[in-house]
């Protein structure tokens, strides 16, 4: 963790034991997102020196942490959706989890081609999720300028599904 008030806000991440099932160790970022200074150190380290236009955040934590920092860096936000939620899908992409598949949908109206998109999110685990915003972006016609979490679990070797792009993670486990 590069500055002091990171690793403050890292002191904030709650260790939670058997969650969701027996045997896995779930890291709840909820309370460092729930303080001031910590989130905005954590907005901060996501967009700091990246070129980018608008933030793309995944549904639905990407959503806390994207909407901050595109207004802390003054751009606009928009929302990659779980399926059935949107009125109007402009593009969507279907992606394999570890058991099953899953869809990602961006709305209408949102992306223009030819824009630099930070995609954001709270985790990466196995990356079929920051991946798949990934492609979704590129297959819209716009550029990916980054794709930043607060955490990565790095054992699930999720970064090998997102080659090609800048990840940045602000911590490590
Ligand atoms: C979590 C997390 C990421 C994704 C990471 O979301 O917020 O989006 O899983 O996992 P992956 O790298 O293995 O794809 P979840 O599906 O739990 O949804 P939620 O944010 O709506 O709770």
């Amino acid at each position: 963790v590069a500055d002091e008030a990171l690793r403050e806000a890292a002191r904030l991440v709650r260790e939670v034991p058997d969650f969701p099932e027996p045997g896995v160790l779930f890291r709840d970022i909820s309370p460092m997102l729930a303080n001031g200074p910590a989130l905005n150190a954590v907005v901060s380290a996501l967009g700091r020196d990246f070129d980018f236009d608008v933030v793309a955040g995944v549904e639905a934590r990407g959503f806390l942490v994207g909407a901050a920092v595109a207004h802390a860096f003054g751009t606009g936000v928009i929302g990659l959706r779980k399926p059935g939620k949107l009125p109007v899908v402009a593009d969507r992409i279907e992606y394999s989890l570890e058991y099953g598949r899953a869809t990602l949908e961006l709305p209408a109206e949102t992306l223009r081609p030819g824009q630099r998109v930070l995609v954001v999110d709270d985790v990466l685990a196995t990356g079929g999720t920051l991946g798949a915003a990934c492609r979704l972006v590129r297959q819209a016609g716009a550029d990916v300028a980054a794709a930043a979490v607060v955490l990565e679990l790095t054992a699930l070797e999720g970064r090998d599904k997102i080659l090609g792009e800048k990840v940045r993670a602000l911590l490590q486990v």
